[in-house]
């Protein structure tokens, strides 16, 4: 099945790390982040991992749950786990999908036969509350994610879908956004009492409406 952007997200059941798991209830009516790894005990998701452990504060404060996939069964995930905690001084919460038979991996296309027949490539997808699909990224399985990133994305999504706004390049949290297309220049003034900074009629910029 090959999801795409709008899509809902499909509900699954499977083991875990942390016990079975429903999809749909593990994600309650937070936002979610599903990601893919090829295997247990491998260098480059060790640290991804790591790293994703250390920005829990990060994703709660952004209504966010997040949850792993790795082919490997729950017995490797937890004694992985174990790893993870000592290399990249951290505590693992949140749980790793045990998908030995891949079914979650097909459902989602993790698997691309084309890099690898069994292992699954390095996706990530952002799932809002709706259990729509708003972002989906996909990495060779050799280069690990840039989770600040996918931090921005986040910050970038809820903002757009509270304050009919857009996001520029390289925006960060903070910095002025785009009024867009959709909004005359005469609504957006009304709009935004921040002020509107007209460039050209169609590149208008306002400060970030909820700072
Ligand atoms: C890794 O997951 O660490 C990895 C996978 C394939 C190639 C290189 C690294």
């Amino acid at each position: 099945m090959s999801i795409k952007l709008g899509d809902t997200a499909p509900n699954f059941q499977a083991e875990s790390s942390l016990g079975d798991i429903n999809f749909y209830n593990y994600l309650g009516d937070s936002w979610g982040i599903l990601f893919s790894h090829p295997a247990d005990y491998t260098p480059v998701c060790t640290t991804e991992l790591g790293y994703t452990s250390k920005l829990q504060s990060e994703f709660a404060q952004r209504n966010t749950k997040v949850i792993a996939l790795s082919v490997d069964g729950v017995e490797d995930h937890q004694n992985w786990i174990k790893d993870i905690n000592e290399t990249q001084n951290t505590d693992v919460q949140f749980p790793i999908i045990a998908d030995k038979e891949r079914k979650i991996s097909e459902l989602y296309d993790f698997i691309h036969p084309n890099a690898s027949a069994t292992a699954t490539v390095r996706s990530l997808l952002i799932i809002d509350p709706a259990k729509k699909v708003r972002l989906i990224i996909t990495y060779p399985a050799s280069t690990g994610r840039n989770f600040n990133e996918i931090l921005r994305v986040l910050d970038s999504l809820q903002l757009v879908d509270n304050y009919q706004v857009a996001t520029p390049v390289n925006w960060k949290n903070g910095e002025d956004v785009i009024v867009p297309p959709a909004v005359s220049t005469e609504d957006a003034i009304k709009k935004f009492p921040k002020g509107v900074t007209e460039i050209k009629p169609y590149l208008r910029y306002t400060p970030q409406p909820n700072t």
